[in-house]
């Protein structure tokens, strides 16, 4: 009681902090002043006590920023998140957190994270938008349709590609196609520090298409109608 206490003063303190030297800034036009004051360093304090608002904090600045785009391994846009079932949230932030997903800034940050952080981070994420249910089925061009169904996606990933069958698999409609294409591209590298994804299901399913496929199935599902968005949010409020 008395820790959360104190926790809930250190992050009132910290907003303040942040109010002051917002005017401060605001109040003097010399630019080097009117720098961002540095981000309280969220992972440095008790994620685990504070409530969910904080512990999205550190997401935001990148999942939060419609079109926001990342630059590794390719340039690609941040993937949507917003909608996204939060059992798959989870098992993708315990991949990256164990080194089955190697990508190394979200390795740090789901490091970062703990079991309860990443339980309530997803249930979040999972219940930032409701939006109106997509269609049943999908009636794609018969090229991409041979190819989705030489790796039977569907089976998986549901007709419309929005209802998987299982809650720790992800949906994949409407996200953004650049990000498929890499994300695909992952399962398919192996022996790499910094990149690759070891995810046996998928590696077994990518193997068998080239990049030009994979990046024509990427295109097309990324056209669906999806259940995925990215929610702008202000960091401070
Ligand atoms: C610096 C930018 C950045 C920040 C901050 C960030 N992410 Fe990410 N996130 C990414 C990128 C880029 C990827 C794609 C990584 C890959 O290729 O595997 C990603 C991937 C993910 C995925 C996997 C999505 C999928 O469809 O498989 C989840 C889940 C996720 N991030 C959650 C979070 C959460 C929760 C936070 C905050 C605690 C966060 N991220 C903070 C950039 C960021
Ligand atoms: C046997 C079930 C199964 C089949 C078949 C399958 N997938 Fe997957 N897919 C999964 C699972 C499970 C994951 C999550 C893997 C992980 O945790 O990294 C996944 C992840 C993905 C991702 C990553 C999504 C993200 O947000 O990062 C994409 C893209 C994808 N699958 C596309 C496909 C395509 C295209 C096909 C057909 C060629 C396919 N899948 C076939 C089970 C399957």
């Amino acid at each position: 009681m008395r820790k959360q206490l104190q926790i809930s003063l250190a992050l009132v303190l910290a907003g303040s902090a942040f109010v002051v030297s917002a005017q401060t800034a605001a109040s003097t036009s010399s630019p080097a002043q009117g720098q961002a004051p540095a981000p309280t360093p969220v992972a440095a304090r008790s994620v685990t006590q504070a409530p969910v608002q904080a512990k999205v904090a550190m997401c935001i600045g990148c999942h939060g920023i419609p079109g926001y785009q990342a630059s590794f391994p390719e340039v690609h846009k941040v993937p949507m998140i917003s909608g996204q079932n939060a059992k798959y949230i989870s098992a993708a932030l315990n991949a990256y957190a164990k080194g089955e997903r190697k990508h190394p800034t979200m390795r740090g940050i789901a490091q970062s994270l703990t079991e309860q952080d990443i339980a309530e981070i997803s249930t979040f994420y999972e219940q930032q938008v409701k939006v109106d249910p997509v269609p049943e089925t999908i009636d794609p061009p018969p090229a991409v349709k041979a190819l989705l169904d030489k790796g039977n996606c569907a089976s998986c990933h549901g007709a419309n590609f929005s209802k998987p069958i299982d809650g720790t698999y992800p949906k994949i409609a409407g996200q953004h196609a650049d990000y498929l294409y890499v994300a695909l591209k992952s399962y398919q590298t192996e022996g790499k520090p910094y990149l690759g994804r070891a995810n046996a299901i998928m590696a077994g399913q990518v193997k068998q298409f080239s990049h030009a496929e994979l990046k024509t199935l990427a295109k097309y599902l990324a056209t669906l109608p999806g259940e995925l968005r990215t929610v702008p949010q202000s960091k401070f409020r």
